[in-house]
């Protein structure tokens, strides 16, 4: 589904990532730690067509196609789905509007015909009820003012409603309450299906005590220092980074 390869990127002329090798297949889940500045988020951004970075080296194949040839909205109409650390507020548009027009968007991309008022409705019923999803946000402007709590709670909706191939959720390590957490979990585990896949990058160990990826990665200093199962996030929480990365310190 998605395979990274000696990724290098870089914002001007620092170089951020620095050979990333990343291999993620249907039904998979996958976590990416690591410490702050680590390039976490850099990650996210140049799988999402960020044009702030420049990527100097490597391939990213996502479907079999090079995604660095797609544009920002062929991503997303082929499956693609990012959340974001910060989301965009969108003033003047309504969270219902907006999911209205992507939906369609979307649909359209696979010959489908745009939705009914009514099937919209119902399915956007469906879908906030996976999140718990208060109807009064789906009538306020696009993330204009919602809590970090909602932000995420909407990010997660936004998510059941275009049903993505491979989801990449960059979660913030501050403002989540236990709440955001547990629908942010529960929400991706509902949606997790054999043929599509979700990558979450967290300082959470407690998010995967109800997510349980296959995979943990540790990203730093711009590449992957290790993979390991669950257990790595539970032991990472009680040891820490260090006894991973002093190896690379002097780097
Ligand atoms: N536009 C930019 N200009 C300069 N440096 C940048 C830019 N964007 C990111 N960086 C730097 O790249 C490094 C990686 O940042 P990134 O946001 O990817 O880290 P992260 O792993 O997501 O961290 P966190 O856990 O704090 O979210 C940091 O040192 C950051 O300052
Ligand atoms: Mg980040």
């Amino acid at each position: 589904m998605l395979k990274v390869e000696n990724l290098h990127a870089s914002v001007g002329d620092k170089e951020i990532l620095r050979g990333i090798n990343l291999e993620v297949k249907a039904g998979e889940v996958h976590a990416i730690m690591g410490p702050n500045g680590s390039g976490k988020s850099t990650l996210a951004s140049v799988l999402a067509g960020n044009e702030k970075f420049t990527v100097t080296a490597g391939s990213v194949e996502y479907m079999g196609e090079d995604l660095m040839t797609l544009s920002i909205e062929e991503r997303s109409r082929k499956g693609l789905f990012l959340g974001f650390q910060y989301p965009v507020e969108i003033p003047g548009v309504t969270m219902a509007n907006f999911m209205k027009l992507a939906v369609n968007e979307h649909r359209k991309a696979k010959g489908l015909a745009p939705l009914t008022a009514a099937e919209y409705l119902r399915l956007m019923r469906e879908k906030s009820a996976i999140v718990e999803l208060d109807s009064k946000l789906t009538a306020r402007s696009v993330n204009e003012g919602f809590s970090g709590g909602e932000k995420k709670k909407n990010e997660i909706f936004q998510m059941a409603m275009l049903d993505p191939k491979l989801a990449i959720l960059d979660e913030t390590d501050s403002g989540l309450d236990i709440d955001a957490l547990r629908i942010v979990a529960t929400g991706v585990t509902r949606l997790k299906r054999e043929d599509n896949a979700t990558v979450v990058i967290t300082h959470y160990q407690r998010l995967l005590d109800y997510i349980v990826p296959d995979y943990v990665h540790v990203l730093y200093k711009g590449r992957i220092i290790y993979t390991g199962d669950k257990s790595l996030a539970l032991k990472l929480e009680k040891e820490g980074y260090d006894w991973l990365i002093n190896d690379y310190k002097e780097e």
